[in-house]
């Protein structure tokens, strides 16, 4: 069961090419063409990376993503188009010849870039063909009945197909391929093994196994060097989709990850050191004046005020000027995503909240989907309640203004005959008020989930919400509601999107075990939110490298990885103490200091490595176009990898960076190589797995 080694020539460059490839002219004359599968993600997948390569305007008219046709969403977002290269068109009419239906056009969507659309239904007559030419070029077995991977060699074989024709017809300018996960890998061993004329990128946004293994309960960082991952991946069933992975990654002809930690994770269950890390970016928009994000954070926060009231109807007696609103979000992915930690932390929180007799109350929000049968009539009653007192109270205010003002002009300047004020309720505005009051009685204590469960006695979060018993008693400083769905402003309950939501929050709660990337406290950041992440997380982790102190800037990192747990615990439950006990103003400061970190995850920075990563795969595929007669490198306009370009324009004194933090110190491949020369594997510099000593004593 040993991986299948590929053989690896790099694919030979007709000498015709060379005249035609003019890369370090004024613009990049390539073709940058980006793949990705990840249609598994709620949150396109597409979508971010195509943010990037957007905001790197200038290569949009030469960049095309590629992607799976679903007719169910194409109709509504890409606007169909002939394509204007007349080698693209001249491709997909003679793979239309043969049956390969494909959509090209323009994406509907900011920047509206091209994409080209595969059908990958009408090949699915190929597949077994596939299967085994798989088999015979790459030892790669794959089973009857897994879908996704079925799309995946479809997929992988029709794109290499396009690719292989594409070059064969267009001479002229260099194609840069960059695939995005393993869905979208397969094409990458393919076009190696036909010596096809493109250079190829590959990005893993987390490893199969990863994801695999960090799910149940193994302690993976410290054994992340010892793992068979042949057996690793056997035993789960995945072994086919982790060789497609592997391969992808060994034949690209560069190869990078999200993070240092995922490039570290990669570098031992992939077996290839990537040559660089992409970090995530996010579109930045940035506001004319710093009180206009904070006001939107005053107006969302009302909303998600209006639904405390009706949630917690009955036992409302805690006051909402003095309630902050902590939130986690993302995937249920219980111990991932630190949920078990974080309801912990919560009830060490309350305790330490109680026993100091704070006034704060802490609305703690948990907003993950899982599996239910819609929402509670509790919750939605809650809404409702508010709602009929809230229509009450305006017709008697109404109704009582009219009588007051009545009264006010009939006085006719004797302020005298002004009666006491409730003498202008009248008795049926007091009935009617009495009964509103009535139905705000409650029995229960107000309930933790807004949805019925589909499981609920086994379900991971609720268990541990039992376990520590916070079941928003009056007592309690710290309440907690979990949303097992994604936010909608459409929704009856919690009626804001995600983002309006984060806005009006007051603190994210992001205590992941195993994140790749980790968009949620990006987010945060960007929206000037603070947030609290873990060093076991590339967000955290890039933050960590570029600020010298995180935690003044409202980005605070807690120690997952050389603490007990116990420890790690006790520093988050401290952050979010600490946090508690902010004043107004110092919340306010503490908001405006994130925000103006929100440079650092913009794409119009991290782009930039997008760029390297391209360069290197140019590089590597044509070297000699990269020096000229005189052996010396061309003047490259496009790649300035300066590290001003990191920094917000103002800088203030504070934050301070340091300067080591690029993602990729330099040129984009220099990490490998750097690294190799030092004799280490460490990824920013920071010890991992064994130390020397325990290697010495036999661990
Ligand atoms: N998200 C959302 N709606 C919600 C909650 C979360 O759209 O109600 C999005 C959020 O904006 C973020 C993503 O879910 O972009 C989670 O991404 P992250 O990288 O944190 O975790 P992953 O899903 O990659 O594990
Ligand atoms: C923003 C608004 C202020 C408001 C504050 C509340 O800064 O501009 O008007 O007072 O939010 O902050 P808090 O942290 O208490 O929600």
């Amino acid at each position: 069961t040993s991986f299948p080694t590929l053989p690896l020539p790099f694919p030979p460059v007709p000498p015709t090419l060379y005249s035609h490839l003019f890369i370090y002219t004024s613009l990049f004359p390539s073709t940058a063409i980006v793949l990705t599968h990840s249609s598994c993600r709620r949150t396109s997948g597409m979508s971010r990376i195509h943010s990037c390569s957007n905001v790197l305007g200038r290569l949009l008219t030469r960049y095309c993503l590629i992607g799976p046709l679903s007719y169910k969403t194409a109709p509504m977002e890409v606007e169909q188009q002939e394509p204007k290269d007349p080698h693209l068109a001249s491709t997909l009419e003679s793979m239309r010849n043969v049956g390969v239906k494909a959509l090209y056009g323009r994406w509907l969507i900011e920047g509206a870039p091209h994409v080209l659309l595969f059908d990958t239904g009408s090949q699915y007559s190929r597949l077994d063909e596939w299967k085994g030419d798989l088999w015979n070029l790459a030892g790669i077995p794959t089973p009857p009945n897994d879908h996704e991977t079925n799309e995946t060699i479809v997929f992988g074989y029709i794109v290499a197909w396009f690719l292989g024709e594409y070059v064969a017809r267009q001479l002229g300018t260099a194609v840069v391929a960059h695939f995005h996960e393993w869905q979208a890998g397969l094409a990458i061993p393919l076009l190696r093994k036909r010596h096809v004329d493109v250079t190829t990128v590959f990005t893993t946004h987390a490893t199969l196994l990863g994801r695999y293994l960090c799910a149940g309960s193994v302690d993976f960082y410290n054994n992340l060097q010892y793992f068979d991952v042949d057996h690793e991946a056997g035993k789960r069933g995945i072994y086919h989709r982790y060789c497609i992975e592997r391969s992808s990654a060994h034949c690209a002809d560069v190869f990078t990850t999200v993070s240092h930690i995922t490039a570290y994770e990669a570098e031992h269950l992939l077996k290839r050191k990537p040559d660089g890390v992409l970090p995530n970016g996010l579109n930045v928009v940035k506001f004319q004046a710093m009180h206009e994000f904070q006001n939107l954070h005053a107006t969302a926060k009302s909303k998600i005020n209006e639904f405390v009231r009706g949630h917690f109807y009955g036992h409302y007696d805690f006051d909402l000027d003095n309630t902050l609103y902590f939130f986690t979000a993302g995937r249920y992915e219980y111990r991932n995503k630190g949920v078990d930690m974080f309801i912990e932390a919560l009830a060490r929180l309350n305790y330490r909240l109680k026993r100091s007799n704070s006034k704060t109350t802490v609305v703690a929000f948990i907003i993950m989907p899982a599996a239910t049968h819609s929402y509670t009539i509790e919750a939605l009653k809650g809404q409702a309640v508010v709602k009929q007192l809230r229509d009450t109270v305006s017709e008697i205010q109404n109704r009582l203004g009219t009588r007051l003002f009545e009264h006010a002009i009939r006085s006719n300047g004797d302020h005298a005959t002004l009666p006491a004020p409730e003498k202008f309720l009248s008795e049926e505005d007091k009935v009617l008020l009495k009964r509103r009051i009535f139905a705000l009685k409650r029995n229960a204590l107000p309930p933790i989930t807004t949805h019925n469960m589909a499981d609920d006695a086994n379900d991971p979060i609720l268990n541990q919400i039992r376990r520590v018993q916070l079941f928003n008693s009056e007592a309690d400083r710290v309440k907690i509601v979990f949303h097992p769905d994604f936010l909608n402003s459409s929704n009856p309950i919690l009626g804001l999107d995600y983002e309006e939501f984060v806005r009006g929050c007051h603190l994210g709660v992001f205590p992941s075990y195993y994140e790749p990337w980790g968009y949620t406290p990006a987010e945060c950041t960007v929206m000037g939110i603070p947030s609290i992440t873990t060093n076991l997380s590339g967000f955290g982790c890039f933050m960590q490298d570029l600020i010298e102190r995180p935690q003044d800037e409202g980005c605070y990192i807690v120690d997952r990885r050389s603490q007990s747990v116990e420890d790690t615990v006790n520093q988050l439950t401290d952050n979010m103490f600490t946090f508690s006990n902010k004043t107004r103003r110092q919340r306010i400061n503490q908001r405006n200091r994130v925000e103006r970190l929100s440079p650092l995850l913009d794409w119009k920075n991290l782009g930039i490595e997008y760029s390297k990563a391209r360069q290197l795969a140019l590089r590597r595929a044509y070297p000699d176009s990269f020096y000229g007669v005189s052996g010396l490198e061309g003047e490259d306009e496009e790649f300035d990898f300066g590290m001003e370009r990191m920094m917000p324009n103002s800088v203030p004194a504070s934050p301070r960076f340091r300067m080591s933090g690029i993602a990729t110190p330099g040129d984009i491949g220099t990490l490998t190589e750097e690294m190799q020369a030092l004799g280490t594997s460490d990824y920013r510099g920071q010890a991992w797995g064994l130390t020397e000593e325990d290697e010495e004593e036999g661990y």
